[in-house]
């Protein structure tokens, strides 16, 4: 029996506005128009701990970050184990909106415990390539205006894209400037992957 290739993981990052979905589901339909084989997945998830956590981020101010921490790291443990591994060992090319580095990122930056934030999610590979989507919290607001979430604060969304620059220097992330229009960033997206994969895209 010939050997499937692994299929490649790459996560979507930025804060709350900065077009990540959009982002993320064109780079999938331009996988399946060149015939790719191509899974789109997003966290939280729908599954057990993904839904508690969005009843959680919908209806609770002020749950501690520690415990959403937790909550987030298990989702991705079940969304890795069950859904991600399955797919990437088929050959799919799997696409995350959100992954390891938003926790990294929110709880990580907001507790200012970056490496606990590390080690409670190292039951899951890193992926392949992570693009963080770089827009000022103020447009990202201005973007999301009709729509308000648990981290709709210009100080919060600050400080969360302070450490997603953190890692943009750590070489963790590759950055894309998201304030571009959309059909710009998502060329530049596609020449990053191009490059990376060594595909025709
Ligand atoms: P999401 O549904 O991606 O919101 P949006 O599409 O508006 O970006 O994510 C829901 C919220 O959960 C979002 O505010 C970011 C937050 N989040 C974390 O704080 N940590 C995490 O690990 C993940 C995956 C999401």
């Amino acid at each position: 029996m010939r050997e499937i290739k692994r299929g490649f993981h790459i996560s979507f990052e930025g804060i709350d506005g900065s077009g990540k979905t959009t982002l993320s589901t064109n780079l999938y339909l331009r996988f399946k128009e060149k015939g790719y084989p191509c899974f789109y997945t997003v966290e939280p998830t729908f599954m057990r701990v993904g839904s508690l956590i969005r009843i959680h981020a919908s209806r609770i101010k002020n749950v501690p970050q520690y415990y959403m921490a937790l909550l987030f790291a298990a989702d991705r443990v079940e969304h890795y184990e069950r859904v991600i591994k399955k797919k990437l060992e088929k050959g799919y090319h799997v696409i995350s909106d959100r992954y390891v580095h938003s926790s990294i990122a929110y709880q990580g930056g907001l507790l200012n415990d970056i490496e606990w934030v590390r080690r409670i999610n190292n039951k899951v590979p890193l992926p392949d390539l992570a693009i963080y989507l770089d827009i000022s919290p103020d447009k990202a607001l201005n973007r999301k205006k009709k729509i308000s979430g648990p981290f709709d604060n210009i100080v919060l969304l600050n400080k969360i894209r302070e450490t997603y620059l953190s890692l943009v220097n750590m070489k963790e992330l590759v950055m894309v400037d998201a304030e571009k229009p959309l059909e710009v960033v998502l060329e530049d997206v596609v020449e990053i992957i191009k490059n990376r994969l060594n595909i025709d895209l």
